[in-house]
């Protein structure tokens, strides 16, 4: 329904918009601008307040046309597919960049605009493919070269502010060679998704709790008592049944972890966590990645929560493996008073960048960030996707948070709650991004043991990604148990369910500022459950199989029986409605369930060559 509405509008609003902007040089070829994107408005939340410095600069990236990218779809899916015979066969670099170097010709036409535009090849920044070009412009000249005006926005809620625009153009003859530019229409924020978890009162509690329908497992009595009210490293080892396991081939394997924001892991924090839950590790530490500028000031008091609790969950479960973080700058607030600033406060892009251009990638990613999916432009949100498909061709397994938002984004302001952007303010359940990307795998979130759903876990449907294959069968049989009518309109059933997996999300005792501390969110989810892969790459790199690289064929189609299917809990209440509940099966608050490691390392590693 929505995808449907989206479209029609855009239309309407291409045609209305289709006349030529003058522009100085009216014989030169690039006078002719069209409408490339358009907003109807801001998103709710947003206040114009004014004009930008004129000598204010602004990093564009020009996403360019990827030649084959349907090719390496292709490619991807069969070697994700544990039923095909290429399964595990993953693509080097250099052949995942053949498949999206962008057409020769596109390339040319937008050399020479740049080129018109007084850019030089050394004033451009090109991805490793060369489907990214990205350039520093003076605001006053990205106004010119798109036909729009830039202005100062506001974040009501946050006090943030962004230089954007609603709508930009481009000279027609480029339409079809530039998919897309950015920072102009997107008014994202890219919030980190760790909350230090309250639960509501008991009564609101109750309202939204089902009863699990499957037996709780015997194993369970083997789990510390403790682990219902603090998750630590050995309370994951024991839910999640790694039975012991030591990594047997640390130096072949490799896990890491991203930070935004600002964010970065404070080391004395590490060790003192290493201290009180991983003793061995106590002298460890990870190799720090700086992308962008991003920073890692280890004074006191200077790291971040989001980051420890990433760090130290995934580094702390699976020692002695190496492990990465890196740092991207990149952050609103944009201060509006810096005329050269090094953030482009567009960090995905920044960071898939820098990473699609290692030789050496690390096999596991977890990224606890995200924000609402209608927040990304739908063409950006795209491009970014597909980059996370190049990693996944590579055998990069990546975790996403799916949100700490139930069914909705978690705002506090009532006003701005599960309203569309798309001009209609219509109410609708608000999925995540990049957890609704269908290259990735969405971790949600469970709590108490035997574990149950947690209330706040995102998860839903995409309105941008439609249901990719590997999932349709498990999606359909929870469509079904959806009474019908309920929700109607409120979200896109055909879209790409998520999360596809879970793990605890609460109560996780870390180390920040030099004391012990508790936190929750999906973003304790996501590093817990590739600890879990890691170890089970350790298991099939040791004998001498390839890593899993991209999870959910996989997943959907085997690994499901290693895991612990949640079939009740806390319903992901959100949007004024009680969200959806955890049942028998996939369901869009647990995905298809949290890990049993000797499980899938049977179904997985032994048993998948
Ligand atoms: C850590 O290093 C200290 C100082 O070198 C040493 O005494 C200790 O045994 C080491 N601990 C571990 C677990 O390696
Ligand atoms: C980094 O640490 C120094 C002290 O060494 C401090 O003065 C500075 O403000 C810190 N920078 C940030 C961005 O936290
Ligand atoms: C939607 O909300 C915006 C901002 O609150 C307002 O300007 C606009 O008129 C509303 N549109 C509709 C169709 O209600
Ligand atoms: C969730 O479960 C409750 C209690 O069994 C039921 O009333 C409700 O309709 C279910 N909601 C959905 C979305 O299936």
């Amino acid at each position: 329904m929505i995808a449907a509405y989206r479209k029609l509008f855009a239309l309407l609003l291409l045609v209305g918009h289709a006349w030529a902007i003058p522009s100085p040089g009216a014989s030169s070829p690039y006078a002719d601008l069209k409408v490339k994107e358009s907003l109807r408005q801001a998103p709710s939340g947003w206040t114009l307040v004014g004009e930008p410095p004129a000598d204010h600069i602004i990093s564009l990236r020009i996403g360019l046309p990827q030649s084959n990218f349907e090719t390496l779809k292709e490619h991807l899916f069969q070697i994700s597919d544990p039923d095909h015979e290429r399964y595990g066969q993953h693509l080097s670099k250099e052949e995942v960049e053949e498949f999206v170097k962008p057409p020769s010709h596109s390339l040319d036409k937008v050399n020479a605009w740049l080129k018109a535009h007084g850019f030089a090849e050394v004033d451009l920044e090109r991805s490793p493919a060369k489907d990214w070009v990205s350039i520093k412009v003076p605001v006053k000249l990205a106004e010119e070269m798109l036909g729009t005006t830039y202005n100062m926005w506001k974040h009501d809620e946050s006090g943030d502010t962004l230089v954007r625009t609603t709508s930009y153009s481009l000279p027609s003859s480029l339409h079809a060679h530039i998919d897309v530019i950015q920072p102009t229409t997107m008014f994202s924020r890219f919030n980190p998704l760790s909350t230090t978890f309250h639960w509501p009162d008991a009564a609101s509690r109750s309202a939204t709790y089902k009863a699990p329908t499957r037996a709780s497992d015997a194993r369970l009595a083997a789990v510390d008592p403790s682990c219902s009210s603090t998750i630590t490293i050995k309370c994951l080892q024991q839910l999640y049944n790694t039975g012991g396991y030591v990594p047997q081939v640390p130096e072949k394997n490799s896990v890491g972890i991203t930070g935004y924001l600002e964010q970065f892991a404070n080391l004395n924090d590490l060790k003192l966590f290493y201290q009180d839950q991983v003793p061995n590790a106590v002298n460890s530490s990870y190799e720090f990645v700086s992308v962008k500028g991003g920073l890692n000031n280890q004074t006191t008091n200077s790291a971040g929560a989001e980051a420890n609790l990433d760090v130290q969950f995934a580094f702390g479960l699976t020692f002695p493996t190496p492990a990465t973080f890196w740092s991207t700058a990149g952050r609103p607030p944009f201060l509006p008073d810096l005329t050269t600033p090094s953030n482009t406060n567009e960090p995905y892009g920044d960071w898939v960048d820098f990473v699609l251009a290692q030789e050496k990638v690390p096999y596991v990613i977890s990224t606890s960030y995200g924000e609402p999916e209608q927040t990304v432009p739908e063409a950006y949100a795209r491009r970014v996707c597909d980059s996370f498909a190049q990693l996944g061709a590579r055998g990069v397994s990546l975790l996403f948070s799916s949100g700490d938002g139930g069914v909705g984004d978690g705002s506090s302001s009532a006003s701005h709650r599960c309203k569309t952007n798309d001009g209609r303010n219509a109410t609708r359940f608000l999925p995540t991004f990049p957890a609704g990307c269908p290259y990735v795998t969405a971790v949600g979130g469970t709590t108490e043991v035997p574990e149950v759903s947690v209330d706040f876990s995102g998860g839903g449907f995409s309105d941008y990604f439609p249901r990719p294959a590997y999932q349709d069968d498990s999606v359909n049989a929870f469509l079904k148990t959806v009474p019908s009518g309920l929700y109607k309109d409120l979200y896109n059933p055909a879209g790409r369910g998520f999360p596809d997996v879970a793990a605890q999300g609460t109560s996780f005792r870390i180390f920040y500022r030099g004391r012990s501390a508790s936190i929750g969110g999906t973003s304790a989810s996501s590093p817990a459950f590739a600890g879990i892969v890691t170890l089970l790459n350790d298991a099939r790199l040791a004998q001498g199989k390839s890593p899993l690289g991209f999870l959910n064929p996989a997943i959907y189609a085997k690994g499901y029986a290693g895991l612990n299917d949640i079939t009740g809990g806390y319903s992901n209440v959100g949007c004024g409605t009680k969200g959806f509940n955890a049942t028998a099966g996939w369901d869009p608050i647990t995905g298809l369930g949290t890990p049993d490691f000797l499980k899938l390392k049977t179904i997985l590693a032994d048993n998948l060559d």
